[in-house]
């Protein structure tokens, strides 16, 4: 172990200067006209699998983008861990709010900015640097690995499912490890048993059959954004509540213990506020900030368009308005159910001015593992080591929908083992990653593989 962390410090650089090339292919997964970066960037971590001495190294098809998987199965008798992550990125726009460009990774002040750095490949490469350090100090790892790094994660990971089916004996493992979440905060690590759910709706209001003069026409035809914005509105009530029925019908309540261990953890509304420009808070009345990010439901518009958007004024009544509203689930909560409910009460609040249709764009259910698993332990254990400090116990807002699917059509567990910071700037200009939690995540990915099999063993014997 202390050749391995000896070689992790000697090497640093290195991996700056590998990860940055990493970060230079525009491996955006939405977009079409990036379907060759895509397979480039494939490419690229089937080299590197191969480079840190994976073997069986495969870059898969999918009706979409590829997969690459890669293993190494020399640890007879130990755990074998199934690594998951995602080698695509969201669009770089509005590209002009960079400070550097999106794909030519930067370090200012102690951070990497790129678009990717943190989520997820730079939380990846981390990984892969934990793996090649035990590979070129002995030539072997102290438990099993499979690697699958996906090129659909911000699109929806549709075809993954299908992958995951067809390929059960080839990811067959013990335990599923994912980095593609967030610490705490700037130095406070933790781990991770709990992600939201998501349903993503899209709508589409038509008022005339075409976009008429206000003035001629205003006054007698309902106005499809009046109206959209107007249905809108009444999707939450003055307490923040969202007023769709049965819409909190299977949310799992809170435990006691679970609240008074939030109540616990280092807080500040105020100066959250202050970090994200915002005067005050809003949320659901009667839950705290936390228990509204991690384990509540929430409603919001992503984005609302139609009429007239280009300079200068026009005066138009439009014909068509849209919005995108996505619907954050939480334990029991099923993702078709609540798209269901919100496709019934939009068509019953839908004034007869007017012709509604709803889409439901894509969805993933929420996530809760068990934190008494040997995985779990040994990923506290890691932290403790990597980042010398006891890490803390936390859900996460966001979604990473292959977590439940792993469960089901593997029978497998997660361990969310996330390095980025929510002030990272991921989905948004600046997106970056921190280097301190960049080195403390490779020493802590090390830490993970050399502590896995122990706490797997005690557990073993127990049952
Ligand atoms: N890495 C994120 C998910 C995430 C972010 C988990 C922060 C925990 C903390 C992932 O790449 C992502 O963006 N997921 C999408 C869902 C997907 C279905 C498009 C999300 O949460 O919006
Ligand atoms: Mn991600
Ligand atoms: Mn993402």
């Amino acid at each position: 172990m202390q050749q391995v962390l000896t070689y992790l410090e000697a090497n640093r650089d290195r991996y700056l200067i590998e990860l940055k090339e990493f970060l230079a292919i525009p491996s955006v997964s939405s977009q079409t006209d990036h379907a060759k970066d895509m397979r480039r960037c494939a490419e690229w971590i089937a080299q590197e699998l191969q480079k840190i001495g994976m073997q069986n190294i495969q870059i898969l098809d999918t009706p979409g983008h590829p997969v690459v998987f890669g293993e190494w199965l020399g640890a007879s008798g130990k755990p074998t861990v199934l690594l998951y992550g995602h080698y695509d990125v969201q669009p770089v726009d509005p590209v002009d709010l960079w400070t550097t460009p999106p794909f030519e990774a930067t370090i200012r002040d102690g951070n990497l900015y790129a678009r990717g750095s943190t989520d997820d490949k730079g939380q990846v490469f981390a990984h892969f640097k934990a793996l090649e350090a035990y590979m070129k100090n002995g030539g072997s790892l102290p438990m099993n690995v499979k690697i699958i790094v996906e090129g659909e994660e911000e699109i929806g990971s549709d075809h993954l499912d299908d992958f995951v089916k067809d390929h059960k004996d080839l990811l067959k493992a013990d335990l599923v490890l994912i980095s593609d979440s967030d610490m705490f905060a700037k130095g406070v690590p933790s781990v991770c048993y709990a992600l939201r759910g998501l349903s993503y709706m899209e709508i589409e209001v038509t008022g005339p059959n075409g976009d008429l003069h206000s003035g001629t026409f205003g006054g007698t035809v309902h106005n499809p954004i009046q109206a959209l914005t107007e249905m809108i509105a009444s999707l939450h009530d003055k307490n923040g509540r969202i007023t769709i029925p049965g819409f909190y019908d299977d949310v799992q309540p809170l435990t006691k213990a679970e609240r008074q261990a939030f109540k616990k953890l280092p807080w500040n509304d105020k100066k959250y506020a202050k970090s994200l420009g915002v005067k005050e808070l809003y949320g659901e009345k009667g839950f705290s900030s936390i228990e509204r990010r991690w384990a509540r439901p929430t409603l919001e518009c992503n984005g609302i368009w139609g009429g007239y958007t280009g300079e200068g004024a026009k005066t138009v009544l439009p014909s068509k308005a849209y919005a995108k509203i996505s619907m954050r689930i939480v334990p029991n909560q099923s993702s078709e159910k609540v798209a269901k409910l919100f496709e019934k009460h939009l068509k019953r609040i839908a004034p007869k001015t007017i012709a509604l249709k709803v889409r439901n764009l894509h969805g993933g259910e929420p996530a809760i593992t068990p934190v008494d698993s040997p995985g779990v332990k040994a990923a506290v254990a890691a932290l403790e080591r990597g980042f010398g400090k006891k890490p803390l116990y936390q859900r996460e807002g966001g979604s990473i929908p292959i977590v439940v699917q792993f469960k089901k059509l593997l029978g497998i567990d997660t361990v969310l083992l996330g390095i980025g910071l929510e002030e990272g700037n991921a989905h948004a200009p600046n997106e970056y990653i921190d280097l301190n939690n960049f080195f403390g995540g490779i020493r802590t990915f090390a830490h993970f593989y050399n502590e896995l099999p122990k706490f797997w063993e005690a557990s073993r014997k127990k049952r």
